[in-house]
């Protein structure tokens, strides 16, 4: 069966989806990009594409960050994504990753005069993780580039260099990801994934302005406790705060809901799964495949 990706406007054969060498977003990393998943949900036989329209927003965000125009409206961008995933006919869990990049054979970092062009691909995609009991982590040595360096907030790939600074030396080391700090040595995040804690029964993640990218999922992570009557604080968090927290779980479109068992190689908690982690998770699985009515606003059916 042919794959297809969207491409030049068009829906193409994966296989003759190509890019020139002399592309400045190959060269220099300046493109911008989203990471979405659709979830199968063989019950209903159907497709639910999770908050596409707020991952376009962002992608819109980190466009203007990086001098880009946008091709095309978030309507837009919404139903090429619909058609592409029903073009494929999956019946499974998908990721799906649009990009726009800089498309001038250009010598040179400069962003301006220089071409945007838009393309998507989209890979079934099961779990980033696969720590059952939850997550070793360390905290990296590296920090997180700054806002005047290359802003996390805009989701770029050549920013993409320090993830995997983070995540490769953390496995080299034998840790399954990394916290990252800022460069004010506060948390700010995992090498793909936001982070929460668990204080005294309140829910605290980094605030938005502490290099973080500010994630869909941790939007929906706080929306959900608010749901479940979880108070959630977002503060600046000191290292040491991740050694004496009940609980502590990451969160990203990738990662999902992910437990933490261990940072630095000090049990969290009692190192296993937090009640709290259990509940948002739970209800966060539900969400995502439709199955929750009052979130179904979130899931984009795909197939008619
Ligand atoms: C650096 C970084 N932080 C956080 C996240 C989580 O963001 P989201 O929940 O929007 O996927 C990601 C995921 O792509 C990421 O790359």
């Amino acid at each position: 069966m042919t794959e297809y990706v969207f491409m030049n406007g068009e829906y193409v054969d994966a296989s003759t989806a190509s890019i020139p060498i002399r592309t400045h977003a190959f060269l220099y990393g300046t493109s911008v990009f989203e990471g979405i998943r659709a979830y199968y949900n063989p019950d209903e036989s159907q497709m639910y594409a999770f908050r596409v329209k707020e991952h376009y927003e962002r992608l819109l965000r980190s466009a203007k960050v990086m001098w880009m125009k946008s091709p095309y409206s978030i309507e837009e961008y919404c139903n090429i994504t619909k058609e592409l995933l029903k073009k494929n006919e999956y019946k499974t869990d998908v990721y799906i990753r649009p990009t726009l990049y800089k498309s001038s054979f250009k010598v040179g970092p400069t962003l301006t005069d220089n071409e945007d062009s838009f393309l998507i691909f989209t890979t079934p995609f099961g779990n980033y993780f696969e720590a059952e009991k939850g997550l070793k982590l360390c905290v990296s040595s590296w920090r997180r580039t700054s806002d005047n360096a290359i802003p996390p907030r805009a989701k770029v790939s050549g920013a993409y260099a320090n993830a995997a600074l983070i995540k490769t030396d953390a496995h080299e080391s034998g840790f399954d990801d990394a916290v990252v700090l800022s460069d004010c040595g506060q948390v700010a995040e995992g090498s793909a994934m936001n982070i929460f804690l668990v204080i005294n029964g309140v829910l605290v993640t980094s605030n938005t302005t502490d290099d973080i990218l500010v994630g869909v999922t941790r939007n929906t992570v706080i929306e959900l406790a608010r749901e479940l009557g979880i108070p959630v604080r977002e503060r600046a968090i000191d290292r040491t705060e991740l050694y004496i927290a009940d609980e502590v779980f990451c969160c990203g479109t990738g990662a999902q809901i992910v437990p933490v068992e261990s940072i630095d190689h000090r049990p969290v908690g009692d190192g296993k799964m937090g009640e709290i982690t259990r509940q948002i998770s739970k209800l966060y699985y539900d969400v995502v495949r439709g199955k929750v009515d009052k979130y179904k606003h979130w899931c984009t059916p795909v197939y008619d």
